[in-house]
C-alpha cells in the first residue's frame, strides 16, 4: 500500500507511474487531468510531482506559518480573502481604495503550496507566511503537522453535495476556451466519480474527516470552520479566525467597524464586482470569474435529483460511521 505521509521527491517521482490512475475528468488545461491514488486519496499528478514533494523535502516551517486548507470548492477563495485582509489590515485597511483585494484575485494574494510556490519563493515570503493547500492532512509535510512545529492550519469544510455541484459547474466555467469535454461532462458522470472518491483530492469526506480529527486532537493548531456557518455568521467567524492567527481585533477596531468592513470587502458580491475578478486570469490560466458563483448552502438541489443526494448522503454516512463527525 502507498505510504500515508509525503515522501521525498525522488521517491514520489519514481512511484507515480505505478499508482492507480483516474483520467475520466475533463481537463481545464491542454494536459489531461490525471489523478493518482496515493495515501488513500486521488491526487492530481502535477501536485504529486512538483510542489508537494519538493515542499516536503525543503519546507522549513516557522512557528508563525499559517496554512489555509480545504477540499476544492469548499470556500478556499473566501477564506484566502478573509485571512489576507485580516493579516494585512495595518498596512492595508479594508477601506483603502487601492486595497490589494481590489486589484488582485485572492488566489494571487495567497498562493497554493503545492501548485504555485517553489521552495525558494516559499523561503522568501515574509513572516507570518500564509499559504494554502488542497492536500489531505496526512499528506502535508511532516514538519508542518508534527507536535511543536507551531504552524497553524485553518480548514474550511462544506457539504459534499454542494462541493460536487460547485466543482462540476466550475469545470464548465473555468476553461480559458470552453472545451467540448468540460461542456458535455454531465452531472451524472461527475457524481459517479465523486461517490467513488475519484475526484481531485477525494474522497471528500475523508479529507474533511482527517482535518476534523486533527482539530479535535490539536485545537490550538488546527481551526475547523464550516462554510455554511460562516455564511450565517461571517463576523463571529472572522473574529475567531483572527484570534487563531494571533491577530485578534481590538475593541477599538471592532467599534470602528473594521470587522464588518473586512467581511464586506471579502463578500462574494463585492469580490465578484472587481474588474480583476470579472476579466482576469490567474497564473494557471483559469478565469478568475469562475471562482465566484452563487455562494449558497443547498444549491445542490437545483442540479442533483433527490435520489442522487440520498445516495451520496448514505455513502458519506457509512464512511463516517463511528468517527463522531457529521456534516
Ligand atoms: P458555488 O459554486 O456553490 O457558488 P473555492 O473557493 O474553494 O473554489 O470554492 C468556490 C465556492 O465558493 C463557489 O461556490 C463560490 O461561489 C464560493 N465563493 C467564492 N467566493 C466567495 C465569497 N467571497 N463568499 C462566499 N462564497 C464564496
Amino acid at each position: 500500500a502507498a505510504p500515508v505521509t509525503a515522501v521525498p521527491h525522488a521517491t514520489a517521482a519514481e512511484i507515480i507511474p505505478w499508482l492507480p490512475l483516474e483520467t475520466r475528468w475533463p481537463s481545464l488545461s491542454p494536459n489531461p487531468l490525471s489523478l493518482r491514488q496515493y495515501g488513500g486519496f486521488w491526487i492530481p499528478e502535477v501536485m504529486l510531482k512538483s510542489g508537494f514533494a519538493a515542499a516536503n523535502s525543503c519546507l522549513e516551517p516557522r512557528p508563525s506559518d499559517v496554512f489555509l486548507s480545504s477540499f476544492p470548492k469548499s470556500g478556499t477563495t473566501w477564506l484566502k480573502a478573509l485571512a489576507f485582509a485580516t493579516l494585512k489590515r495595518s498596512t492595508h485597511p479594508p477601506s483603502e481604495g487601492n486595497h490589494p483585494l481590489r486589484h488582485c484575485n485572492p488566489h494571487d494574494c495567497i498562493k497554493f503550496l503545492e501548485l504555485d510556490l517553489s521552495a525558494g519563493e516559499l523561503e522568501a515570503l515574509p513572516s507570518p507566511r500564509v499559504v494554502s493547500t488542497h492536500l489531505p492532512y496526512s499528506l502535508l509535510p511532516d514538519n508542518v503537522t508534527k507536535e511543536g512545529s507551531g504552524c497553524r492550519i485553518v480548514y474550511v469544510c462544506r457539504d459534499p453535495k454542494d462541493v460536487l455541484v460547485s466543482f462540476w459547474l466550475f469545470m464548465r466555467r473555468a476553461s480559458p476556451s470552453p472545451r467540448v469535454a468540460a461542456q458535455s461532462f454531465t452531472i451524472q458522470e461527475a457524481f459517479e466519480l465523486f461517490c467513488q472518491g475519484r475526484c481531485v483530492c477525494g474522497p471528500q469526506w475523508l479529507h474533511v474527516l482527517q482535518y476534523w480529527e486533527a482539530s479535535v486532537r490539536r485545537p490550538d493548531s488546527v481551526l475547523f470552520l464550516r462554510y455554511e456557518e460562516m455564511l450565517c455568521e461571517p463576523e463571529s467567524h472572522l473574529k475567531k479566525l483572527a484570534e487563531f492567527m494571533s491577530c485578534g481585533f481590538s475593541e477599538e477596531e471592532e467599534e470602528a467597524g473594521v470587522v464588518s468592513a473586512i467581511v464586506e470587502l471579502c463578500s462574494l458580491g463585492k469580490l465578484k464586482e472587481m474588474g480583476v475578478n470579472r476579466n482576469g486570469v490567474n497564473i494557471r490560466g483559469t478565469k478568475n470569474e469562475a471562482y465566484f458563483r452563487k455562494g449558497a448552502a443547498g444549491d445542490w438541489s437545483n442540479h442533483m435529483t433527490l435520489e442522487m443526494a440520498q445516495r451520496l448522503d448514505r455513502i458519506v454516512e457509512d464512511a463516517l460511521q463511528g468517527t463522531g463527525f457529521t456534516f
